[in-house]
């Protein structure tokens, strides 16, 4: 497949899979070894893996301004994306040309990054623009001793780099929807960790398999168990959770379905990014591995509507018959239940009970994650262990 499925597809699909009772299902189990979850060989592997790789950063909804810039780490490195005069978003490694430390912290706006340590300052274009006591350096090459940029671009509402200097930033979105729309602001953005390894909190938003057990009083009432479509377009899945809302499509003529309070899109960015659509909300979710078994994600929400945050109590469009509060305390509920299932999903690992974890025909988007990233591996000249 080179495209996703158009909505009204995706919608008649679903309604044929709640009359039959199905989901879509994957040809086969997908068995992944245990080791794959606690291997340091593994681990440092996946880190280089996301290194070379076009990752998303964040979403240009979080860099709105000239001079706003986001630090932080990726796959380890200290990065930070800056907007430019000249519009354009920049990630450069977030390192000193003097002594190496940080030029900037978390995020902000800012006309230009002095470095704290000895004062250094270098331009949103990274070019190093002031040294305190230049005696001190008589033969500095000045234009050689910017910020180090690395090739990013900026597509479909988001940020893209990849750490490797001869690598291409571009992910090949190109017959995408825009994830985040161009006029959606950001409303929240928060910072946490849990103690699980990144795959396994990656597992978490890839399945529907788990809705009634997991979420039996959040997002069970709201939506169906096991009720899914399950789309792959190269490394990239996108897979759909429908609402009962969505009933209220039947009857009508395809060209007046509207999918908004309807069904939730989850589009996994292969390899650590997240994108959900929710009514009112757009979520980007970056996961960050920091050991073999704890990960940070970094959480973004933006929004097309009025200036506000989530929690703010503003009418619900009437057709959504649920206001933005109402909405973003339900997603934090069901997070909450997630992030419980997939620290209970660590400790398993280490109990010694399973050599490998089996992913069922329902949990196609799983199989596709792991199929993907053992190939991307085995370019490497990684090999996957065995499970039998
Ligand atoms: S390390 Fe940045 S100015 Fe010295
Ligand atoms: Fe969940």
């Amino acid at each position: 497949m080179t495209a996703w499925l158009s909505d009204a597809e995706v919608v008649r699909r679903l309604f044929a899979h709640m009359d039959r009772g199905g989901t879509d299902l994957a040809e086969g189990v997908w068995r992944e070894p245990v080791a794959h979850y606690r291997s340091p060989d593994r681990y440092a592997a996946e880190l280089a893996l996301l290194r070379g790789s076009a990752t998303a950063f964040c979403p240009s909804a979080a860099l709105p301004d000239t001079g706003s810039h986001l630090a932080r780490t990726a796959a380890g490195t200290p990065l930070v994306a800056a907007r430019g005069a000249d519009g354009r978003v920049r990630v450069f490694r977030n390192a000193c040309r003097h002594r190496g430390a940080r030029v900037v912290e978390g995020d902000g706006c800012s006309k230009a990054f002095v470095c704290r340590y000895h004062g250094w300052t270098y331009g949103l274009d990274g070019a190093l623009r002031h040294v305190p006591h230049p005696d001190g350096f008589p033969d500095l090459d000045r234009p050689g001793r910017g910020l180090v940029a690395l090739p990013t671009i900026e597509t479909h509402g988001l940020v893209f780099v990849t750490q490797d200097p001869d690598g291409a930033a571009d992910p090949g979105l190109d017959e995408w929807p825009v994830l985040v729309p161009a006029g959606n602001r950001l409303v929240q953005a928060a910072d946490q960790e849990l103690p699980v390894n990144w795959k396994v909190f990656a597992e978490s938003f890839l399945e529907g398999y788990h809705i009634r057990s997991t979420h039996r009083d959040t997002f069970y009432p709201v939506q169906y168990d096991n009720l899914n479509v399950v789309e792959h377009v190269g490394p990239y899945t996108r897979i759909t959770f429908p609402y009962r809302a969505i009933e209220r499509l039947r009857g009508r003529p395809a060209a007046e379905w509207r999918i908004e309070g309807k069904l939730t899109y989850v589009y996994h960015v292969f390899p650590n990014v997240m994108i959900a659509t929710f009514p009112h909300f757009v979520f980007m979710v970056a996961i960050e591995p920091l050991a073999i078994d704890r990960t940070r994600f970094l959480t973004w929400i933006t929004t097309a509507g009025a200036r506000g945050d989530p929690a703010s109590d503003a009418p619900a469009e009437p057709r959504l018959r649920v206001t933005p509060a109402e909405g973003a305390a339900l997603i934090a509920a069901g997070a909450a239940e997630d992030n419980a299932a997939a620290i209970a999903v660590q400790e398993g690992l280490a109990s010694g009970a399973n050599a490998w974890l089996e992913f069922g025909r329902s949990e196609g988007a799983l199989q596709h994650f792991h199929r993907t990233l053992r190939a991307a591996l085995a370019a490497r000249g990684v090999a996957p262990e065995a499970t039998a």
